[in-house]
């Protein structure tokens, strides 16, 4: 099994939205697939409610009170933090993943607050020791926008590459509504810009295999 979690203290990054995606990558490749939510919101078990029957089966994990097992045999786990955690709590819920994903926005009011949960993260032991990998995820870009080739230049100063580069479309809330993902057959796969999409996911998907 490979448990991913989807964290930044920062909220509004994209969280949801990769938790969700990832999730719905996984199912559609045929893998058993947990979701958990530690989010009071439950953003991504209220989205689970509105996957249709016939979407590929993502198992849906309650975990804001406290962290439940997933059913025997699943393969991704897939973890949805909320924003405004306590350190002492990421570091719980790191415990129970074995990558982090930190979802990143090209916006001068997210630096700051990157920088910080970055170089905290980098305090905890797996994640210091190496054991644990941290993947930053470059959200919602605008192609030839100022504030993406900012972002870029942030992160390079921070030693951390995006791993992976999202374009900010319409069609992420739009397929939410529905409990569906870029990656269900009903997002329309076969339209050009589904496949755009999904390409942009792929050096992610692949640095997640690589944990296999
Ligand atoms: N790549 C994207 N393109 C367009 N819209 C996006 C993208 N990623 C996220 N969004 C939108 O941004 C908003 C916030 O996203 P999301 O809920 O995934 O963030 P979050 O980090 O989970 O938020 P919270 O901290 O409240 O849990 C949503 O309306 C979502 O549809
Ligand atoms: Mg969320």
């Amino acid at each position: 099994m490979i448990r991913v979690l989807v964290t930044n203290l920062k909220g509004g990054c994209g969280k949801t939205t990769i938790a969700t995606n990832l999730a719905g990558a996984f199912a559609r490749g045929g893998l058993a697939t947990a979701l958990a939510d530690v989010d009071r919101q439950q953003s991504s078990l209220e989205w689970l409610k509105l996957r249709p029957a016939e979407a590929a089966a993502i198992q849906a994990l309650d975990w804001r009170k406290s962290v439940s097992d997933e059913s025997s045999g699943v393969q991704r786990l897939v973890i949805d933090a909320p924003a405004n955690l306590r350190m002492k709590e990421v570091e719980l819920l790191i415990a129970q993943a074995d990558i982090v994903i930190v979802p990143v926005l090209p916006s001068i009011f997210d630096e700051g607050s990157t920088r910080r949960f970055v170089r905290r993260l980098d305090e905890i032991k797996p994640i210091r020791k190496g054991k644990k990998g941290v993947l930053l995820v470059a959200n919602r870009l605008r192609s030839r926008n100022r504030a993406t080739q900012r972002l870029e230049m942030f992160l390079g100063e921070i030693g951390m590459p995006a791993v992976a580069r999202l374009a900010d479309r319409a069609l992420y809330a739009e397929l939410a509504t529905q409990g569906l993902t870029v990656f269900d057959p009903q997002a329309g796969r076969a339209s050009l810009q589904g496949e755009q999409i999904r390409a942009e996911w792929r050096p992610l998907l692949r640095a997640i295999e690589d944990e296999a």
